[in-house]
């Protein structure tokens, strides 16, 4: 049995990038009998950024809706947020950070970044690669799927294990990172890489009239209706191609290079695959966001079931090191 865990922070509502690069991956890992999977939303991480609680809250439910509406089942796997498992997670990694020299983390990207002025870097950012090594060692996990980004993360939290290890006796597994270097970065609607951060993502979960008008966004070029047009430079055209069926490309392909179709006509199609293709995930997500206690309580007990791993895990740590 394989133990999968990745967590994901309270930013902001998945997008289609998202899915299609990581969630949906995801989910059909979770499915394969022979794995396990742990996610969990990384609340306490997003307090490096997310300052106000109502925004907390209302990104904790959209992660937690969309990962159920992709499929995630939480029955078989663990869905759980990280603050209502605070005491393991931060004692864990307290213990980490007595064996983390400090030009390990001086040294992380998520860091060294934001190092140049160093009055805005808090020490919650400076240690956040300790408290993500707690997160994976506390549940002793194999196999961490994660973007090409945290891939330095990962390195950190193999090293923080083995140190562990050493230190103290056998303790901790030291987990490897699971990255898809296949995954193509999914653009958005100004064309660079679809992203949060530069507010161009599209939302695949808001009702069709809103969906419809940030489709319609996408960035064209000027070519007149009536002419034949590239399918290949064309964002629309990317975009329908990642969850269109191969007929349907090559149909949309013929179309562009006939003439007589216009970037219009290819925006409508795109609303229609969106639509069709999640209209079961956009169902369920629905249902989630009007059944919030619902929600709350497949948390709840997914908490219930990660703290009976995460406290067997830690009472041996804790007798390694001289606590018991
Ligand atoms: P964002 O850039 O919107 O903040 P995150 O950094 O939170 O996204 O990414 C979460 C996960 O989604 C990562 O595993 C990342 O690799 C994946 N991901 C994000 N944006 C894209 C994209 N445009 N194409 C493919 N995968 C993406
Ligand atoms: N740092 C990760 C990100 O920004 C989120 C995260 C926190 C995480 N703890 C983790 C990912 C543990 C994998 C495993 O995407």
């Amino acid at each position: 049995m394989a133990k999968i865990l990745t967590g994901i922070q309270a930013s902001g509502k998945p997008h289609l990038g998202n899915l299609l690069g990581a969630i949906l991956p995801a989910v059909e890992l979770s499915k394969k009998a022979e794995n396990t999977s742990f996610l969990f939303i990384a609340d306490l991480h997003s307090m490096t950024t997310v300052k106000n609680a109502e925004t907390m809250i209302a990104n904790t439910k959209a992660v937690a809706a969309v990962w159920l509406a992709c499929g995630f089942d939480a029955d078989k796997n663990y869905l759980y947020r990280q603050s209502r498992l605070a005491g393991l997670h931060t004692e864990l990694m307290w213990y980490l950070n007595c064996l983390t020299p400090y030009p390990m983390l001086a040294n992380a990207h998520s860091f060294k970044d934001k190092s140049d002025s160093l009055s805005d870097v808090n020490a919650g950012l400076f240690t956040y690669p300790v408290l993500q090594a707690a997160d994976i060692l506390l549940y002793n996990a194999d196999f961490v799927p994660v973007g090409k980004d945290q891939k330095q993360h990962l390195e950190m939290s193999r090293d923080m294990a083995a140190a562990f290890n050493r230190t103290y006796g056998e303790c901790f597994v030291e987990p490897q990172s699971l990255i898809n270097e296949n995954v193509m970065t999914i653009p958005g609607i100004d064309g660079r890489k679809m992203s949060k951060s530069y507010d161009n993502y599209i939302d695949i979960f808001l009702p069709e009239k809103a969906l419809y008008k940030i489709i319609k966004k996408i960035e064209t070029d000027s070519t007149p209706l009536e002419e034949p047009k590239n399918p290949d430079t064309c964002l629309v055209f990317i975009m329908y191609s990642l969850l269109a069926s191969a007929d349907e490309i090559s149909e949309m392909r013929s179309n562009y290079e006939n003439g007589g179709y216009g970037y219009g006509h290819a925006k409508k199609a795109l609303l229609g695959i969106i639509l069709d293709r999640f209209s079961e995930q956009r169902k369920q997500y629905d249902y989630f966001t009007q059944n919030e206690s619902e929600l709350e309580i497949i948390l709840q007990n997914g908490e219930a079931k990660a703290k009976e791993v995460a406290t067997e895990n830690i009472d041996k740590a804790r007798k390694l090191i001289g606590f018991a």
